[in-house]
């Protein structure tokens, strides 16, 4: 099948947004960044030129990477950055794989303005499976910043506070109209009457869970994280950082003028973040200046819509496309995702915030973990990474006492193909949040999800092994578990994270080291000539 080529140019710009103007670290000059568009089997070259003064890498985030563990993108993780002046050609094949993605950089915080939409189509004459819509919309939700983000990444290391949030929200770049700043008018949808539209949603923010509502009109959820869903009808969105959301949207109302409202989900308010972002649907052929038809913003808190929103997610679980949920498991883990505060005596306060996975905070390596791994590199990382919590989580409603972290650069080593269980168990202390946990390289089922402490005993029985929802970054409830199933059948090394920039930062990461099979088409190939040096 074809290859796409394409070529991004990492450069600085000037943009204005919220009527000032800064320096911004843009691909080609974009914000949000040029599309990626290929079909499913389809292999993407894209030649990175890094002309900035930082280092940079580029993460393809959902894309499966089949043996082609180097093009990933997290730094330190699959390679080393793109360092000034310097170029890296990723090279993947989007095996199997359809529906709507994202790409970002994976380094520090640069992914505040270096993001885009991958648009993976089916092959050539394969429908969708469900009606054809008229017309296709992308969707990119973001922040911005007023500051330079390194700012709020010093601010986010060095003292015992959340940092600062952003400025606003954005809609495919546009901050929405802002109070004593009403030159903006706000990003505008326009429909005409009658069509269907197919909106692939973006969630690119860095730290906000967000909620996504157009008045008057429902929207029908076809696929999220480029995997087919059964079909629902719903009125708000809930989309967290690093997903996303294929939704059928039909002009069936009044010609006119709709309100688009996309506010953040946080279930205990601790920052100020209540920034609406309000856009526009317009019907081609209203009036210059239409009344505008309200929607009710959800508050901040709205835990039981963004449940509801959850649980309705089911796989489509067709002929065509089965769901294959592993029904055996090899390793069975359980992971606590904790944040806390820990002394640190050069910061301001004395203290700082930390994160941790099973009670170890991941220190990023100086080399490349793939490369160290690859090259039998020793005193890079060990491979010992828990399986379960070191010390026993116990969720009484008060806040627990195992936010004790150690520092450690651990992997957990699966054996090819083997089968893997995950209950991340959220504990919920300072930071009162949702974690979107994503994992690099794998799709993965979601078979369970419940509040307070995961029982061992009761809570499997209720999974649905059956057509639970395919993903590749989930939002482990706050004091509460979630279950996921994939299976190993790729060989590197693979990152999972918290998708919430500050709270990976802070330290909720960790890496799964997948060996090589016994036949040689499932070994992990050697890195490309030109893989970037640390
Ligand atoms: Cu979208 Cu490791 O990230």
């Amino acid at each position: 099948s074809s290859v796409r080529h394409y070529k991004f140019s990492v450069v600085s710009k000037n943009i204005t947004k919220l009527c000032a103007t800064k320096p911004l670290v843009t691909v080609n000059g974009q914000f949000p960044g040029p599309t990626l568009y290929a079909r499913e089997d389809e292999t993407v070259i894209v030649k990175v030129t890094n002309h900035v003064a930082h280092n940079v890498t580029i993460h393809w985030h959902g894309v499966r990477q089949f043996r082609t563990s180097w093009a990933d993108g997290p730094a330190y993780v699959t390679q080393c950055p793109i360092q000034p002046g310097q170029n890296y050609i990723y090279n993947f094949t989007l095996t199997g794989q359809r529906g709507t993605l994202l790409w970002h950089a994976h380094i520090s915080w640069l992914r505040a303005s270096i993001h885009g939409a991958i648009v993976i189509l089916p092959k050539r004459g394969i429908p969708y499976p469900f009606p054809t819509p008229d017309k296709e919309k992308i969707i990119v939700l973001a922040e911005w910043w007023k500051v330079d983000v390194e700012a709020v990444v010093n601010q986010a290391t060095q003292s015992g506070f959340p940092p600062n949030v952003s400025d606003a929200h954005t809609i495919n770049g546009d901050p929405g109209p802002v109070p004593g700043c009403s030159s903006q008018g706000g990003y505008t949808l326009h429909v005409e009457s009658g069509k269907t539209y197919l909106l692939r949603i973006i969630n690119a923010a860095l730290n906000d869970e967000l909620f996504f509502k157009i008045a008057g009109h429902n929207l029908t959820i076809v696929e999220v994280d480029a995997s087919y869903t059964k079909p629902f009808q719903t009125d708000s969105i809930f989309i967290s950082p690093g997903q996303t959301t294929n939704a059928l949207l039909t002009a069936n109302q009044g010609i006119g003028k709709y309100l688009i409202a996309v506010s953040p989900f946080m279930d205990a308010p601790i920052g100020l973040d209540n920034l609406t972002n309000y856009a526009a649907l317009r019907y081609k052929g209203n009036p210059a200046n239409p009344p505008t038809i309200l929607t009710s913003v959800p508050p901040l808190n709205a835990t039981p819509l963004a449940h509801a929103f959850i649980d309705s997610l089911r796989s489509l679980n067709s002929e065509q496309y089965p769901a294959k949920v592993p029904l055996t498991i090899d390793h069975s883990l359980f992971f606590t995702m904790a944040v806390g505060v820990n002394p640190c005596a050069t910061c301001v306060n004395g203290s700082h915030l930390v994160a941790a996975v099973n009670n170890v905070s991941f220190v990023m390596p100086t080399i490349a973990l793939l490369e160290a791994h690859y090259y039998n590199i020793p005193g890079v990382f060990t491979d010992d990474f828990p399986g379960n919590p070191p010390i026993a989580f116990n969720y009484t409603g008060n806040s627990p006492s195992n936010i004790q972290t150690m520092n450690g650069t651990r992997l957990y080593r699966l054996a090819y193909n083997s089968t893997v269980q995950i209950v991340l168990q959220g504990t919920a202390i300072i930071a009162p949040e949702n974690h979107p946990t994503h994992l690099h390289g794998f799709n993965f089922f979601v078979v369970g999800k419940g509040l307070g402490n995961f029982n061992p005993e009761k809570d499997p029985q209720k999974f649905n092994l059956v057509d639970p929802v395919e993903r590749n970054t989930v939002s482990v409830p706050t004091a509460g578990w979630t279950a996921i199933r994939f299976k190993a059948d790729n060989p590197g090394v693979w990152f999972l994270h918290c998708h919430l920039e500050v709270h990976t930062t802070w330290g909720l990461k960790m890496a799964f080291l997948v060996d090589n099979g016994k036949d040689p088409n499932d070994f992990l190939p050697p890195p490309p000539s030109d893989l970037p040096k640390c």
